[in-house]
């Protein structure tokens, strides 16, 4: 198998080796790096429970070749909080009831916190249209909703970055 040299941060820490050319972030991040709290749901694209932030951005790591991430910044739901510290996004989620068995949850997090970025979506509609790449086979996503409305609003009202 072809080598290629990836240089990444991943959770604030900086990573530069030389990886199969052909391995997928999912798979990096789990198996090599042990990080399972990035969910494989299907590998093919559509459950979003494999989401994680690539420089700001959402995308699907199941979907983006390891090499592809040369130079970027990636966050996974073990950069988001701690146990003893979450992050607002899953103080929101854990408050409101917004998850049931958890497998959804990382990818559904960071859909939020994308979300939060967009100043202007804000409505329930908004919300659950943003959710369509996030299939949740426990919730009903009544919850899920009601968790990301009670953080876009906290975030406003403290305006802060997250
Ligand atoms: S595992 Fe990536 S979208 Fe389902
Ligand atoms: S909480 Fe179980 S799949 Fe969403």
């Amino acid at each position: 198998m072809n080598k290629v040299k990836v240089n990444i941060k991943i959770n604030q820490e900086y990573i530069s080796k030389a990886v199969d050319a052909n391995i997928l972030l999912s798979d990096f991040l789990r198996y090599n790096l042990k990080l399972t709290g990035t969910h494989i749901g299907c590998d093919t694209s559509q459950c979003g429970s494999c989401i994680i932030m690539l420089d700001d951005k959402c995308v699907k790591s199941c979907s983006v070749l390891l090499a592809q991430c040369n130079n970027k910044n990636v966050v996974t739901v073990e950069g988001l909080g701690k146990i003893d510290k979450l992050h607002k996004v899953q103080e929101a989620f854990k408050n409101n009831h917004g998850l049931q068995c958890g497998f959804c949850t990382p990818g559904i997090l960071f859909s939020a916190l994308e979300l939060s970025m967009r100043k202007n979506q804000r409505s329930e509609y908004q919300i659950r249209k943003f959710l369509d790449g996030n299939f949740c086979r426990c919730t009903g996503y009544h919850n899920i909703v009601k968790s990301i409305k009670s953080f876009l609003k906290e975030k406003d009202l403290v305006n802060e970055k997250v």
